[in-house]
């Protein structure tokens, strides 16, 4: 899969831009602060219609523009996909609403010119972005590596969307009650209807979580292995707050940093496993007015030789691992939809040292299309750059004939 054409209007510093993106590994190189992680922002946004910095959409807005008006962005993006051309287009709307200077904003998304719901239109247009600050994923805490991999699912699942969508719908009013219930108020019935659907979202969440961790683990174990020159075994753990797995008597606890299998689980057990936990727990969650276990809550941990990189990893150690999951992505992403995501490197041959960056070039040359931004055109090999399209990035322009000007 490639993108052929990017369009944006108002999408942050970018008033109006027009792309033609030619299918092959292209350089984007730029002094700070001139848009080249917008351009792989951009991009990245039509696949799962979220961006992976701003806590809000409306943010993605050029900030330039007066609020009392209506503002349009937009994203347009026109891809190939299994030798047919398809186009995405996203509009981000701010509108005036009432006469206090309030605004109003919402999203939209149309597939070949028709609006369709969000989770018709993910997984269209497959990407893989690795930015520096995604460190994060692996140094920080819970709520990073559930986002993350709620995003990545989210690109081959719509059902997982909806799921998440209406598990996170259903937290809230079940939290909503057992709030009330703590202050003595609400109907106790009610509680029974909310865990048994918050069981039943919950349950697929965590399956396609446990499946999808197993098949990425399988991939960058592999991946890592090589970059740490057999130096280093990966693995990823899935800690779920709730255990659906039966743990025999006796033995509360697994072995410290031993990964439990828990892929012969099937939807139903979990579900109902999920529900009797819920029943166990009632008394303690209505005195804590919170919902204590399910997906919302759960954990998945880096081990490498069995040391949890979050807590103990170097920092090139935890670099090392975020690249081998991203590499992984990609195959996992080719292996499950049959096409390779478009590759987005920000930044990223900076932060690694000389062979692990060789490495990440080379793993480069299978997909179709990759984009890597740089400050310094002086991180790629000379090689490299003479065999690759090298565009310039500055001020919210794209100057494509950069490299014949080169001297
Ligand atoms: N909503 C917005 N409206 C207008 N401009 C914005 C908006 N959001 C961000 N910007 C500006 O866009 C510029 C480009 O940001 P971007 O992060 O894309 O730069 P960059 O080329 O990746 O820089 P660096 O090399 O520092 O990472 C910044 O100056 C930023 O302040
Ligand atoms: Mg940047």
């Amino acid at each position: 899969m490639f993108l052929k054409h990017l369009s944006l209007t108002n999408f942050r510093a970018f008033s109006r831009l027009d792309l033609d993106i030619p299918r092959e590994i292209l350089l984007l190189v730029g002094e700070n602060a001139q848009g080249k992680t917008t351009l792989l922002e951009s991009v990245y946004f039509l696949s799962t219609f979220t961006s992976f910095h701003a806590s809000s959409d409306r943010q993605l807005i050029n900030f330039n523009l007066p609020e009392n008006q209506l503002t349009v962005g937009r994203i347009v993006g026109e891809f190939e996909r299994e030798n047919s051309t398809h186009r995405i287009e996203v509009r981000l709307i701010r509108e005036p609403n009432g006469g206090n200077g309030n605004t109003r904003f919402r999203k939209e998304v149309l597939l070949d010119g028709v609006k369709r719901k969000i989770n018709e239109v993910i997984g269209q247009f497959n990407a893989v972005i690795f930015l520096p600050q995604m460190a994060r994923i692996v140094e920080e805490g819970p709520s990073e590596r559930r986002r993350y991999l709620d995003m990545l699912i989210a690109q081959v699942s719509p059902r997982y969307v909806q799921h998440l969508s209406d598990y996170g719908g259903t937290l809230s009013q079940r939290n909503a009650l057992l709030k009330l219930l703590s202050e003595r108020h609400g109907d106790l019935q009610e509680l029974a209807v909310w865990d048994g659907m918050l069981a039943r979202h919950g349950a697929f969440l965590m399956l396609e979580r446990i499946k999808v961790i197993r098949e990425l683990e399988e991939e960058a174990k592999r991946i890592h292995f090589d970059l740490t020159h057999g130096q280093e075994v990966l693995r990823l753990d899935y800690q779920p707050a709730f255990e659906p797995l039966a743990i025999p008597q006796g033995q509360m606890m697994l072995p410290v940093n031993s990964v439990a299998d828990r892929s012969g689980l099937t939807l139903e057990e979990i579900e109902k496993g999920m529900l009797a936990a819920f029943k166990k727990l009632q008394r303690e969650e209505i005195a804590r007015g919170v919902t204590t276990i399910g997906p919302h809550r759960d954990e998945m941990r880096f081990l490498s030789n069995q040391v949890d990189l979050g807590e103990f990893g170097s920092r090139g150690q935890g670099r090392t691992a975020l690249l081998a999951m991203k590499l992984a992505e990609v195959n996992w992403l080719k292996k499950r939809t049959g096409e390779w995501p478009v590759l987005l490197l920000d930044e990223t041959l900076s932060e690694l040292d000389t062979q692990r960056r060789e490495d990440l070039l080379a793993g480069l040359r299978e997909v179709d299309q990759a984009i890597l931004t740089s400050t310094d055109i002086e991180m790629f090999d000379p090689g490299f750059v003479e065999a690759h399209k090298v565009w310039h990035v500055g001020g919210g322009v794209v100057d494509t004939i950069f490299q014949d000007e080169r001297p």
